[in-house]
């Protein structure tokens, strides 16, 4: 195992943040509730105390016994950090004229400090507190100020614990990422954790977590559930089996170049076409929930017969990363919602299930996979919802609309890529609309399907924006959708954000 920073959270907005930063400077770290210290991990080399809604002085604010990290570990307290340190080594945090919100900028005390000394003497900080740290115990030493904060950062006389009241995580602190640098410094961290480490350590520790056990997979075709197969295969090989269902309402042709794909991994995957079962489960039925919840039943169903055919499985593996677990992650600590892909099958097959990617964010998992030689289309494909097709066929599913929806969605995907678009949106593809119209092509009247185009741009899906595509592209995909997908002759775009819209239409 690597040597890892853990970030106990007392609820900030900002503690993923303060993960993110951490690995950039190729360390390992680890966010945990404040209350769920894991003392029994040799690998801790330091804390950093997360900042909170609360306020120390709030009757159910988050509070941990700060004496056996201290004894044991240089701590860095942040916002509330510093003030939990603070307030609990008999200093006093109350609320003061002299809050502040936004940009501040720091003066440096002392320049022989491990945290600040090499900093610029004077640069801007982010700060966001209601309450100030307004005295502090004898052995506390201000280290930097602003002009508006006298205690703005401290360090303890005789210990590695420092104070921060700004947020060297975010980046409108300048010299925030040298501060955390610095910490790790501090700590003694080797800021050596990059993918190749990672790969060599994570399949280390599957082949002994796993030895001669079985283990089963679904693929999706996404990057997470892609990466988790490589790196297993690279641990245990053959006793991989990787499954790969192909519900009917994928794109077009992705069920066989996406199984190609795999071939060249090396994987042991095995492609089931169930989309006949699929299309008769669906047939005449309208209601978006229920789609979803026809597909999402048949998905299982395949996956586990295909389950039991196989002998002696032990194991079920899944792509969940990191976002999944933190944001089940009560910061009571009481529980971690595990993430079923596969609802169900676990306790039904009596399953364990192993989640290699569950500490990585997604943007690692793609560094990961690009290490491990995956393919960059493999990579940094769109986002694509389980369901597929399913949902983005409004109405009633056929398969005929299955072919207008996958041959409209393809000239809209290979137009972007073409024009050097597809990397610049969050995801893209075509909805098929219940709605005839009239048109006239050549001499004759028509009286057919609306294709809509919707693409957006986001960093996380919770919000999106319509993309701004050029007018000649759209104009370029229209036309080309209108003259070769039989059955379609009219083309709209999609120009609602979300909130209040949704990225899908169903
Ligand atoms: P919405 O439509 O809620 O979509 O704005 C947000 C993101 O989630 C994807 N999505 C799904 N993914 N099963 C999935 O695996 C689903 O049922 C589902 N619904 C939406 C959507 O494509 C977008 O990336």
């Amino acid at each position: 195992m690597h040597e890892k920073i853990v970030i106990l959270d007392f609820g900030s907005q900002t503690t993923q943040l303060i993960g993110r930063r951490i690995r950039e400077l190729n360390t390992f770290c680890e966010i945990v509730p404040y209350n769920k210290f894991p003392f029994d991990d040799d690998n801790v080399k330091g804390v950093i105390l997360s900042g909170s809604p609360f306020s120390v002085n709030d009757e159910n604010a988050f509070k941990t016994d700060l004496t056996r990290l201290r004894s044991h570990y240089p701590v860095l307290g942040i916002c509330y950090g510093a003030q939990l340190i603070a307030q609990t080594s008999g200093g006093e945090v109350g609320k003061s004229a002299s809050r502040e919100y936004g940009r501040a900028k720091l003066h440096i005390k002392d320049t022989s400090d491990a945290l600040l000394g090499n900093i610029r003497e004077q640069s801007q900080v982010w700060m966001s507190h209601g309450d100030t740290i307004l005295n502090i115990p004898e052995t506390f030493r201000v280290i930097a100020s602003t002009g508006d904060i006298h205690i703005a950062a401290y360090k303890i006389e005789g210990e590695p614990t420092w104070g921060v009241q700004f947020h060297p995580e975010v980046f409108h602190t300048e010299e925030g990422t040298r501060i955390l640098d610095n910490f790790l410094t501090i700590c003694g961290c080797q800021k050596d954790w990059t993918p190749a480490s990672f790969i060599e350590t994570t399949v280390n520790d599957l082949k002994q977590q796993l030895g001669n056990d079985k283990v089963i997979l679904a693929l999706s075709g996404g990057v997470d559930s892609s990466v988790t197969a490589v790196l297993l295969n690279k641990a245990i090989g053959k006793n991989l089996t990787c499954v790969f269902v192909n519900h009917g309402l994928l794109r077009k042709n992705e069920f066989e170049t996406v199984l190609e794909n795999y071939k060249h991994l090396g994987l042991n995957v095995i492609g089931v076409d169930a989309k006949d079962r699929f299309y008769k489960a669906l047939a005449g039925v309208t209601d978006p929930e229920r789609k979803r919840k026809i597909i999402g039943k048949g998905f299982i169903d395949v996956f586990e017969e295909e389950a039991l055919k196989l002998k002696d499985i032990k194991w079920l593996a899944q792509g969940t990363i990191y976002p999944d677990i933190i944001e089940s992650l009560s910061i009571t600590g009481t529980t971690i919602k595990s993430h079923h892909n596969v609802g169900g099958l676990p306790e039904k097959m009596q399953l364990k299930l192993c989640e290699p990617l569950r500490l990585l964010f997604k943007d690692e998992v793609r560094r990961i996979g690009l290490e491990l030689g995956m393919q960059k289309n493999l990579i940094y494909r769109h986002p694509f919802p389980g369901p597929g097709l399913g949902i983005r066929i409004l109405g009633e599913i056929t398969p005929e609309k299955v072919r207008v929806a996958q041959d409209a969605d393809d000239i809209f995907i290979s137009n972007l890529q073409m024009a050097g678009l597809y990397d610049k949106v969050w995801q893209a593809g075509a909805i098929l609309l219940p709605v005839h119209s009239v048109g006239v092509m050549g001499d004759e009247r028509t009286y057919e399907n609306t294709i809509v185009l919707r693409a957006v741009t986001s960093t996380d899906a919770m919000t999106a924006d319509w993309a701004h595509l050029p007018y000649e592209f759209l104009a370029k995909v229209s036309n080309e959708i209108i003259n070769k997908v039989k059955g379609v002759n009219r083309v709209v775009y999609d120009i609602s954000s979300k909130p209040p819209a949704t990225i899908e239409w169903e």
